[in-house]
């Protein structure tokens, strides 16, 4: 467990220290981790930093919405980048490039941003298991390993490196964020595409995040898991009247972890998972099919790609 308000104290410290008289950019996703380092970047530096949203079109349903009214005091420009990602994932099926080719749309959009504002300094919210699996060679993260070598930026400043996400939840809470925004899921960097096998379309988006929304509704009050989510699996046949037609397969995931590196599936009510499986096949018509993943990670990881 970290001492909060030591952290806090010594990360405003660092940042001070870490951007000279600089400008500096971050990418605010909403989350926590980028949330707590707003936090501590408003406080270390002031004006002097730039928060940016992309909207890169792969957000949960009312990201953007919710954003804006989490920080009605920060100036926050918000990118509407949606066009240049679905062009830069077209064809990608292979769930490495997918993760390459958003890191590096990310990347891009904030280099040409920090040239707008002349911020030369790069704040990013990288956690310790961030670090630990891309170092690993397991994933790249989009915000690690993703990052192409010629970036623009002068420095890179990660105030939460050492930090486990309970610990950075615990940050939050001394920095005084919103219960709600404190106690969020989290949510990966890649955003909806790895939550989709195969290539992502706006299609294929458009019916994941409709999922997400019904199974965050239906799980998020009452169970309180770590994590959970739908993510599209592909076609399979499906009943409409008396004809068999394809429809989407949608799994949908839920999991107690202490900090992502393992986890265990929750054990929900049979009238739970029916409720939920309804509920996507009525509300979403191109949905033919519900399952429950049952599976602990390892073997599995928590996101699909
Ligand atoms: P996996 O799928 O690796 O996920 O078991 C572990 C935790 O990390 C989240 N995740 C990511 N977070 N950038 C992030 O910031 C990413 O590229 C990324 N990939 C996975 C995932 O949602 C889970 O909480």
């Amino acid at each position: 467990m970290v001492d909060v308000e030591r952290f806090i104290g010594e990360a405003i410290r660092r940042i001070r220290d870490d951007s000279g008289r600089e400008k500096v950019v971050m990418a605010l996703s909403g989350g926590v981790d980028s949330s707590v380092c707003a936090a501590l970047a408003a406080r270390a530096i002031g004006d002097a930093l730039v928060p940016i949203y992309v909207d890169t079109g792969l957000m949960r349903k009312g990201e953007t919405d919710l954003i804006r009214s989490l920080f009605p005091d920060i100036d926050l420009r918000i990118i509407d980048a949606g066009d240049e990602f679905f062009e830069a994932l077209k064809g990608v099926t292979d769930p490495e490039e997918k993760r390459k080719a958003i890191g590096e749309r990310f990347i891009r959009i904030f280099e040409r941003e920090a040239k707008r504002t002349g911020a030369t300094m790069l704040l990013q919210g990288t956690i310790y298991p961030d670090r630990v699996e891309s170092e690993g060679g397991i994933k790249s993260h989009h915000n690690v390993g993703g990052m192409p070598l010629d970036v623009e930026f002068s420095g890179i400043i990660e105030p939460l490196a050492d930090l486990y996400k309970d610990e950075v939840r615990e940050v939050a809470g001394g920095l005084g964020l919103p219960a709600e925004l404190q106690h969020r899921m989290p949510f990966p960097g890649p955003g909806l595409a790895v939550r989709i096998l195969g290539e992502v379309t706006r299609e294929k988006v458009a019916i994941v995040r409709e999922a997400n929304a019904i199974v965050e509704e239906c799980l998020v009050e009452e169970f309180r898991p770590w994590q959970c989510f739908a993510a599209l699996l592909g076609l399979g046949t499906g009943m409409k009247g008396d004809a068999r037609l394809h429809g989407w397969i949608v799994a949908v995931r839920a999991v107690d972890s202490r900090d992502g590196m393992t986890a265990d599936p929750l054990l929900l009510p049979h009238e739970t998972l029916t409720r939920m499986a309804s509920r996507i096949t009525s509300e979403i018509p191109e949905v033919a099919r519900v399952v429950y993943d049952v599976t602990p990670k390892p073997p599995a990881t928590i996101e699909y790609e």
